[in-house]
């Protein structure tokens, strides 16, 4: 009975105690499914969203954009901000409760500790964008200790980002699964993000190279008579598709990288996995995505 009067109403909170106090509220026997957001949302998160209404007794995202995420120089100002677009989305698919904390509310004044992944930043994707890392492992950290779901939901598009959740759980000894679902993509590939919007109708358009350039690298592992080949091979496979694209103005990195931490591989094979992943610039707009080769698929989802 509690459930369906629950899942009626979308409730808000803006503070912790009161995030705590419904949190509370439930059974411990029930289990909570909860999906952090930065907001802006799009279809990615609402299979996210989805996925958490169908595999738990209850749902609660939440909607922060998260300031020590973001590098100098970043786009934290102009992020997308649509929050009551947001809460109408999350009304219409059964969410329990959403957190909408203000950065005061979350990060006080002067705080003295965070959540520090050192390996991460030497991966490529940390040296890009120094805070990143930090800054998701702290936030997400916090979340889930005010939140303490069952189970959190995180797209495949940020694949670094999942795999040092995942990583960050075990190790903390916090008792919340962190699971991965699929990228969801456009008709013709480009992986769904709330910076799509940045993106004029031509850039848009050349977008869909990223995914194709990915495709080609997994292509060169998968359908090698060995099942392997090396990480250069796969990286120039890439390179040459997006050489076609002339409105791709800077490859930032292509990485072959292993499905546990995403340390770097000189060579990869569809035996043991590997996460191949890029960041490009499309006009100025910065787009990442990546495609999992062979056994990677097991690793990151489990089946
Ligand atoms: O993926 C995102 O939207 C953010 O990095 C997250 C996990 C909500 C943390 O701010």
């Amino acid at each position: 009975m509690l459930q369906m009067v629950q899942k009626r109403f979308l409730q808000i909170a803006r503070n912790i105690p009161e995030m705590r106090q419904f949190r509370n509220n439930l059974e411990r026997s029930k289990t909570v499914g909860f999906v952090p957001t930065m907001g802006a949302l799009h279809s990615g998160h609402l299979s996210l969203i989805e996925r958490a209404t169908k595999e738990n007794d209850f749902v609660i995202a939440s909607i922060f954009v998260n300031p020590t995420q973001f590098s100098a120089g970043e786009d934290l100002d102009k992020y997308p901000r649509t929050v009551e677009k947001d809460l109408e989305m999350l009304r219409s698919l059964n969410v329990n409760y959403v957190f909408l904390p203000s950065t005061s509310e979350i990060y006080g004044t002067n705080p003295l500790c965070h959540v520090e992944p050192a390996a991460f930043s030497k991966i490529y994707e940390g040296a890009k964008r120094p805070n990143f890392f930090s800054g998701v492992a702290t936030i997400v950290c916090k979340l889930f200790n005010i939140v303490q779901p069952t189970v959190s939901y995180f797209g495949q598009k940020d694949i670094s980002q999942f795999i040092l959740l995942r990583r960050m759980v075990d190790d903390l000894n916090i008792p919340v699964i962190v699971k991965a679902s699929p990228t969801l993509r456009e008709a013709d590939g480009l992986a769904m993000s709330s910076r799509n919007v940045y993106l004029n109708e031509k850039e848009r358009v050349a977008s869909s190279i990223l995914v194709k350039a990915l495709q080609a690298a997994v292509d060169t592992c998968e359908l090698s008579s060995t099942g392997s080949t090396s990480s250069t091979e796969m990286i120039d496979a890439a390179r040459n598709i997006l050489a076609q694209e002339p409105l791709v103005s800077e490859i930032q990195y292509i990485s072959v990288a292993s499905p546990h931490d995403m340390s770097e591989l000189s060579t990869a094979n569809t035996q043991d996995g590997a996460v191949i992943s890029a960041a490009i610039k499309v006009g100025s707009v910065r787009l990442i995505d990546n495609l999992l080769v062979g056994q990677a698929k097991k690793i990151i989802y489990g089946f």
